[in-house]
């Protein structure tokens, strides 16, 4: 049985303070929901701060980002390879933001995902349609073309995640249907399954875009939605909590 895994995506907010009231208020839920993942995800400065915190609370670290490069002289960049010695046991790759505010490229991110496997982290893919897309009808064909670059080398989604995010759901409070997200869910786990299918049944599909402590548990009730992958509901610590903990 696939494990429910909530992941909160801090983006660039939250500060030392902050880390420690959510881990503290986390710490008491983890142990009573044996086969639910809490993944925290802040920004790179606070990893190391959120690494102590989280000793023996059972809540996992995951970084929002990787380097396309195993190391050198890349001025800002932080690598897999430091990213496993902080430790973090997860890193997002083709984050929506990342995809249209920082430009990056498919060869970019199969870069990154291939040094995330290469560093023992678990890669979270994130795939979705923008709202463009969706109107035109073309929301299979654009996450079908976000997930080529992984299928050609299915062995890479051994142990590693996706996270399907519909752009327009992104930080804007609309949320896809349960519906229309496990449809998707559905599609991409039987597009993994065309090439192993072992690997689509195990590979838990995160669904991220407006999760909030009332739409959580309808969204996790569907077959194929492993958890969520949240933002803004992941900087507000009882609603966060509630995500967590929600009855499905
Ligand atoms: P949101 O962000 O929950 O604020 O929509 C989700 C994400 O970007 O991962």
């Amino acid at each position: 049985m696939r494990p429910l895994i909530v992941a909160g995506n801090w983006k660039m907010n939250g500060d030392g303070a902050f880390a420690a009231d959510m881990v503290h208020a986390l710490a008491s839920h983890i142990n009573q929901h044996p086969n639910r993942q809490c993944v925290l995800l802040p920004s790179f400065v606070h990893l190391s701060t959120l690494a102590e915190l989280i000793e023996g609370t059972g809540i996992q670290l995951g970084a929002q980002n990787v380097a396309a490069t195993e190391k050198g002289a890349f001025t800002g960049e932080v690598s897999a390879a430091m990213l496993q010695e902080v430790g973090c046991r997860y890193v997002l790759i083709g984050h929506s933001e990342r995809r249209s505010l920082f430009h990056e490229s498919e060869e970019q991110l199969l870069q990154k995902f291939k040094l995330a496997k290469a560093h023992n982290l678990i890669p979270v893919l994130c795939v979705g349609e923008t709202l463009e897309d969706r109107e035109q009808g073309i929301t299979q064909q654009v996450i079908e073309k976000q997930l080529e670059a992984v299928l050609n080398d299915i062995a890479l989604l051994d142990n590693a995640l996706v996270a399907y995010e519909p752009v327009w759901a992104i930080g804007t409070g609309k949320t896809a249907t349960p519906q229309e997200a496990q449809d998707v869910h559905a599609f991409i786990r039987e597009k993994i399954g065309t090439y192993d299918k072992a690997i689509a049944e195990a590979l838990p599909i995160l669904y991220g875009g407006s999760v909030n402590a009332s739409n959580a548990a309808t969204l996790f009730a569907e077959t194929d939605i492993d958890g969520g992958l949240v933002g803004g509901a992941s900087l507000k610590i009882d609603e966060f909590v509630e995500i967590l903990t929600c009855t499905i």
